[in-house]
């Protein structure tokens, strides 16, 4: 199966190489195309470098947009033409820093930023909050963890997104768990309860009220 992987900085390029170690063939596109060049280099025959955010779609059955909150809707209206019927994952933490250094949260406390997500996205895209669960450090030394692979969270309203983000999580080296709806994005994100866990699945269920 194939992945186009928009943005590859530190989360996408974390992201990129945990798919590729489980198989999966990668289409990466980013503003910083030397950057993606060296990824694609390091990765091997199973990372192309396309074009540009247009061509990463071509023949990919999924794309993550591994892109800051302020750049994410500027990109889906790029693409939003070839955005119908496509599964789009996404891990931006709604989260910019000030000119003194200082995080803040970009929305109002208590919107839940996968919400908003799905409002900038075209007809029959098919959304899930995924791969922003962690610190991109903690996912690159927690993918095939073993006996137990450790959990990542997601959410979606979208049963395809959520087999396709399922199938992507198994391939990343983890287990998947939903943690409920897109309006359930928050509990993902940084400040969220379920975000930066690196636990099993049987905790992971009982955190979501499963088990
Ligand atoms: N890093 C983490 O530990 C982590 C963990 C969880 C979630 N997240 C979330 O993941 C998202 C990405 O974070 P990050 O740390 O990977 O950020 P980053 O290092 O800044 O990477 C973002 C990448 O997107 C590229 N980009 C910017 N505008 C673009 C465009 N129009 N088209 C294509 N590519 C574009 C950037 O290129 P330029 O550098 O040339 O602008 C950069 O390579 C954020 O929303 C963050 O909240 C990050």
């Amino acid at each position: 199966m194939t992945t186009a992987i928009i943005g590859t900085g530190g989360l996408g390029s974390a992201i990129a190489r945990l798919l590729a170690s489980g198989g999966e063939a990668l289409r990466l596109s980013s503003a910083d195309r030397q950057a993606a060049q060296t990824l694609a280099a390091q990765i091997g025959p199973a990372a192309v470098v396309a074009v540009d955010n247009h061509d990463a779609l071509q023949g990919a059955d999924a794309v993550i947009l591994a892109l800051r909150f302020t750049v994410l809707k500027g990109v889906i209206d790029e693409i939003g033409d070839q955005l119908a019927g496509k599964v789009v994952v996404v891990p931006s933490n709604p989260l910019s820093v000030d000119p003194q250094g200082k995080v803040y949260r970009l929305l109002p406390e208590g919107q839940s930023s996968g919400k908003v997500v799905a409002g900038w996205l075209p007809a029959g895209a098919r959304l899930a909050m995924a791969f922003g669960t962690m610190s991109a450090d903690l996912l690159r030394s927690s993918g095939h963890r073993s006996p137990e692979p450790a959990v990542l969270f997601y959410a979606t309203d979208d049963d395809r997104a959520g087999s396709e983000v399922e199938r992507l999580i198994r391939t990343a080296g983890f287990e998947p768990v939903k943690a409920g709806g897109i309006e359930q994005s928050g509990r993902l994100e940084v400040g969220g309860d379920l975000h930066d866990l690196v636990i099993g699945p049987a905790e992971a269920r009982s955190l979501i009220g499963e088990a």
